[in-house]
C-alpha cells in the first residue's frame, strides 16, 4: 500500500531509513558483524583466489559500489561481471573462486543462468537477495537476505541501498581476522549504525531536488560523473533517470572524461559531478575546473560545507549531503539522484512505477 505517498517509488525512496535499519537488525555487534548465512563458508571465502560479483542493472551497480571496500578489507582480487556478458563470453570461473550473485528479485534469468554456469565450474556460490525462497536463494550454497521489505516500483531504490550495506557488512566479516584493519572496521561499523539518521537527513533535499528537476524537464540529456566509491553512484543515478524519466542519461567514470566525453561539454548539457570528500576529492575538484573551462553546465554533489571548495566563486548548482564513512557515502549520495529521477518523471508526465517496456523482474533471456 502506498500510504500517504502518490507512488510506490516515492514511498520506497522515503522508506530507506527504515529499510536500512531492518537490513542491519541483529547483524551489527559492538565491533563486529554477524552474518549467519556465511559463517560455515567463511574459511573457503577467505581462501578463495578471487571474488567475482555477478548481477544485472541496479544489482550490478550495488556490487560495484561495494567493490573497493571488499578489496581493501579482504585483499582478495574482486572482479565484476554483468551476468549476460559473462554468459556471452563464457568467461573463466574457477573452483577457487567465490562467485557472489546479487539480485533483488532472485529470479532474473541472466543472473540465474550465470549461477548455473558458476555451479558447473565448481565455484562457491553466494546469493544476495531480497526475496526469501527465490530461485537464487535456493540454488546458491549460502547467502545473505537483504531484508529491505517488498519493493514494488520497477525502479529499484531501497533494495539498492540495502544491497550496498549488506556487501559492506560482508567485506567487514571477511576482513574480521585482521588486526591491522581493526580501527578502520570499527569506524565503518559506527558509520553503519548512524546511517539511517544520515539518510533521513538527506531525504530533506526532496524539495530542492524537485526544483532542480523543474529546471531540467525539457532537456534531452544528462551526464553524471563519478569515480572511486561513487563511480557506481554515477551509473545508478543515470540508470534511474533513463529508466523512469525516459531521458537520455549516462553515468561515466570521471577519469575517462578527457578520453572522449569532454567533447560533449557545452553551456546547455547538464552535468552532475559527484565530489563528496574521500581520497578522490582533489581529482574531482580538477574535473570541475576543466568542465568550467569549457563552460559546462554544472551541478555538483558535495559534502556539507564544501560548496566553496568545489566551486569557488562560480555558478554551479550545488547539492550538499552529509559526509559519512567513504565506503558508505554511495548510500547517501544516491538519494538525491533517486529523488531527482522521481520528480523528473512526475513532471514529464510519465508512469513512475511502471516505466514503458520494463518489468520488475526480467525472467526471460
Ligand atoms: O531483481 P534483480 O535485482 O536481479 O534485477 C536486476 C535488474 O533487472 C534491475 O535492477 C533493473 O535494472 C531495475 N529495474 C533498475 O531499477
Amino acid at each position: 500500500k502506498k500510504g500517504n505517498y502518490d507512488h510506490f517509488m516515492q514511498k520506497e525512496i522515503h522508506e530507506q531509513p527504515h529499510s536500512l535499519t531492518t537490513t542491519m537488525r541483529g547483524r551489527l555487534k559492538h565491533n563486529s558483524v554477524l552474518l549467519g548465512g556465511l559463517k560455515e563458508h567463511m574459511k573457503t571465502i577467505r581462501h578463495s583466489r578471487r571474488i567475482v560479483f555477478i548481477g544485472c542493472g541496479t544489482s550490478y551497480n550495488a556490487a560495484l559500489a561495494a567493490r573497493p571496500i571488499l578489496e581493501e578489507l579482504s585483499s582478495i582480487p574482486v572482479t565484476m561481471e554483468i551476468a549476460s556478458d559473462l554468459l556471452d563470453r563464457q568467461g573463466p570461473i574457477y573452483r577457487e573462486d567465490t562467485a557472489v550473485f546479487v539480485s533483488q528479485s532472485g529470479e532474473t534469468a541472466d543472473t540465474l543462468l550465470a549461477l548455473e554456469y558458476a555451479l558447473e565450474n565448481g565455484a562457491l556460490c553466494v546469493g544476495i537477495t531480497n526475496t526469501v525462497g527465490s530461485t537464487l536463494a535456493r540454488k546458491t550454497h549460502c547467502g545473505i537476505h537483504i531484508n529491505a521489505g517488498c519493493e514494488i516500483g520497477v525502479a529499484s531504490t531501497k533494495a539498492y541501498t540495502s544491497q550496498i550495506v549488506v556487501m559492506v557488512m560482508m567485506a567487514l566479516a571477511i576482513g574480521a581476522d585482521r588486526i591491522s584493519t581493526q580501527a578502520r572496521r570499527e569506524d565503518i561499523i559506527n558509520g553503519l549504525s548512524d546511517l539511517p539518521n544520515q539518510v533521513s537527513e538527506v531525504l530533506k533535499l526532496d524539495r530542492e531536488m524537485k526544483d532542480l528537476a523543474e529546471s531540467l524537464i525539457t532537456l534531452e540529456s544528462l551526464l553524471v560523473f563519478g569515480r572511486g566509491y561513487n563511480y557506481a553512484t554515477a551509473l545508478e543515478g543515470a540508470l534511474k533517470v533513463k529508466e523512469v524519466a525516459l531521458m537520455h542519461s549516462e553515468g561515466m567514470l570521471a577519469g575517462e572524461m578527457k578520453h572522449g566525453p569532454l567533447a560533449l561539454v557545452d553551456e546547455t548539457l547538464p552535468i552532475i559531478v559527484i565530489a563528496t570528500r574521500d581520497s578522490c576529492f582533489s581529482k574531482q575538484q580538477s574535473v570541475i575546473q576543466q568542465l568550467h573551462a569549457r563552460k559546462g553546465r554544472l551541478i555538483v554533489l558535495c559534502s556539507k560545507g564544501d560548496a566553496q571548495s568545489v566551486c569557488p566563486g562560480r555558478s554551479c548548482r550545488i547539492i550538499e549531503v552529509p559526509q559519512v564513512a567513504d565506503c558508505l557515502q554511495p548510500v547517501v549520495n544516491i538519494i538525491p539522484l533517486q529523488l531527482l529521477a522521481y520528480h523528473l518523471t512526475v513532471l514529464r508526465g510519465y508512469n513512475v512505477d511502471q516505466p514503458r517496456n520494463l518489468a520488475k523482474s526480467v525472467t526471460t533471456q
